[in-house]
């Protein structure tokens, strides 16, 4: 994300209209229990966060109501980082029902926690990037946790991303909609947050359409999401927007669909024409449902499918399911654990889809990952894109070690856009993935050596190796071999390696073709290399202490550019 846009998230200017006020005495009432009356005299109450500790719960408490509800990790012995508590969205008198967890609480200290100097009323939050390793040209929040992208559509010419988001921390906690949006692909504003948990759980993943025949009744063009409520159980349950997707307003026949079974979830909704119904597949364990709808709040089971194909070592999560050219389909399923190097990953199943059931191509012995790094997970498709165009985004991290990533402000980016499509190899169908053409618009100047931002594109003279490194010896090496059809990323020696064992490693892939060209996109912390047909794609994270600065290439010849 543009740093330069996160700024005017919040109407005031940073630095000349900040004003901040202490907030009321909190009132320590037992060593597990505080109040804290707040008058909202100005726009943020900021509270301060310490990773290493537990979670505190807060009861957000107006005119004798628990209007609102989270936890997190208040601050004991020091504050990590700020996180804002938007006030404008409640009464004028609010009061703060603070549980403490954990064993800290026991020694009787809570009024001596550090939460209580730091914590205070202001005027603004600030945005302004505290963090080197925060992605230039890649989508993250401006603060606060992300993990995977949700909702997405376009519509009006603005491609809209909604995410998992922690608005309260930087850890995965809270599941609410965050939102942001573009015009271009690769530069986002990060807007309000669309969808907050409610009292039939927290906002887990799903999808969003654009109802243009108003089937559901909610308007014409009205924006419908379809999400996990995960609360005692994980139900389905629709909100529509009629402000093409700022504010959404929650059905009140929620659930739309129940079923009994500890993992159902990441509804993605499809429009299709052969039975002019909608459908939407769901992650039931380790296979998906499919189910059919008039009209987006009465839906009739169809179908099952995922027993005995493809891999099973993990739980189903995120599916998409793609219409392709010739009338062949691609379904994509996520995976965690249990992708090819550890943790999650990508795979799909390409064959029919007739409206009812999804009926595989492939043997069910067969696995095809769409991307064969770490670090590209959760990965769905926009809905009503311009042109028929399949874009997809991915989560870049891993279940494994996404919490522990060396950032704080924020966790977690999302991958450049992909366009997808078909292609064959051996009488198997694959799935090819593109960098969307909106990367070759942001391509900048020629630049004679890497940055911490930049593409390389390398014309491949048959087999070769890649090394990108900096001066304190922190390298990624990459090797392609023509002959085996392989090709390989090593980031064992990146960089910071230490906050996951899971972390250090190298990736393998088959090329399923030879490599033409290669584009290596770097941004700050990850390294996406792809085949420029699409055919092999590896996506990995890499924390170096200083920006990769040299380039060897042997067996090829490579331009480096900036990217605007
Ligand atoms: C995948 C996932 C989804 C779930 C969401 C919760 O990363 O586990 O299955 O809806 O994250 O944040």
């Amino acid at each position: 994300m543009k740093l330069t846009t996160l700024a005017t998230l919040f109407a005031f200017s940073m630095t000349s209209l900040t004003a901040t006020a202490q907030i009321a005495t909190p009132q320590h009432l037992s060593d597990a229990h505080t109040m804290v009356r707040v008058n909202a005299s100005q726009r943020f109450l900021l509270l301060p966060v310490e990773e290493k500790e537990e979670n505190a719960h807060v009861d957000i408490v107006c005119n004798n109501q628990v209007v609102k509800g989270f936890n997190l990790r208040l601050a004991v012995d020091k504050v990590d980082y700020l996180v804002p508590l938007d006030l404008s969205k409640f009464d004028k008198n609010l009061l703060l029902d603070i549980t403490f967890h954990g064993d800290r609480h026991k020694t009787g200290s809570v009024k001596d926690f550090s939460c209580w100097k730091e914590m205070k009323l202001s005027s603004t939050f600030d945005t302004t990037n505290r963090e080197r390793f925060r992605p230039a040209y890649h989508h993250t929040p401006a603060w606060g946790w992300m993990n995977d992208p949700n909702g997405m559509f376009y519509k009006d010419g603005v491609w809209h991303l909604y995410y998992q988001f922690n608005p309260y921390g930087s850890q995965w906690e809270n599941m609410t909609w965050g939102h942001s949006t573009s015009t271009d692909l690769v530069h986002w504003q990060m807007q309000d947050e669309a969808i907050a948990p409610d009292a039939l759980g927290s906002i887990f993943s799903g999808s969003a359409v654009v109802d243009k025949q108003n089937t559901a009744g909610f308007g014409k063009d009205a924006i419908i999401a379809m999400y996990t409520s995960a609360g005692q159980h994980q139900t389905q349950s629709i909100a529509y927007s009629t402000d093409n997707g700022k504010t959404f307003t929650k059905y009140a026949g929620n659930p739309v669909i129940t079923y009994a079974a500890p993992d159902f979830r990441d509804p993605k909704v499809i429009w299709h024409e052969g039975v002019q119904k909608w459908i939407v597949v769901l992650a039931v364990g380790q296979e998906v449902q499919f189910y059919s709808s008039k009209n987006l709040k009465d839906w009739t089971y169809e179908s099952s499918f995922g027993k005995e194909y493809g891999n099973h070592d993990g739980v189903w999560e995120c599916p998409d399911l793609l219409k392709m050219d010739n009338n062949k389909w691609v379904l994509l399923l996520n995976i965690n654990p249990g992708g090819p190097f550890g943790g999650s990953a990508t795979q799909y199943f390409t064959g029919k889809f007739d409206g009812h059931k999804f009926v595989c191509d492939s043997k069910p012995s067969m696995t095809k990952w769409m991307d064969y790094g770490k670090d590209h997970y959760a990965t769905v498709t926009f809905s009503n894109a311009p042109d028929g165009r399949l874009v997809a985004l991915a989560w870049m991290s891993n279940w494994q070690y996404a919490n522990q990533v060396p950032t704080k402000q924020f966790r977690s980016a999302n991958s450049v856009p992909r366009d997808l499509k078909l292609f064959e190899d051996a009488g198997e169908t694959y799935l090819a993935s593109v960098p969307s053409p909106e990367m070759l618009k942001v391509r900048g100047k020629q630049l004679k050596k890497p940055s911490s931002t930049c593409e390389i594109v390398i014309d491949m003279k048959g087999s070769s190796s890649i090394e990108l490194k900096n001066a304190k010896g922190e390298k990624v090496v990459m090797k392609y071999d023509e002959s085996a059809r392989t090709f390989k990323m090593d980031r064992k020696e990146s960089g910071d390696c230490s906050f996951s064992e899971q972390f250090a490693a190298e990736t393998v892939a088959p090329t399923l073709g030879s490599i033409r060209q290669l584009r290596i996109f770097i941004d700050k912390c990850s390294v996406e290399a792809f085949d420029s047909e699409g055919k092999m794609v590896m996506t990995n994270l890499v924390f170096p202490s200083e920006p990769y600065n040299q380039l060897k290439v042997k067996g090829g010849k490579a331009k480096i550019y900036e990217i605007k």
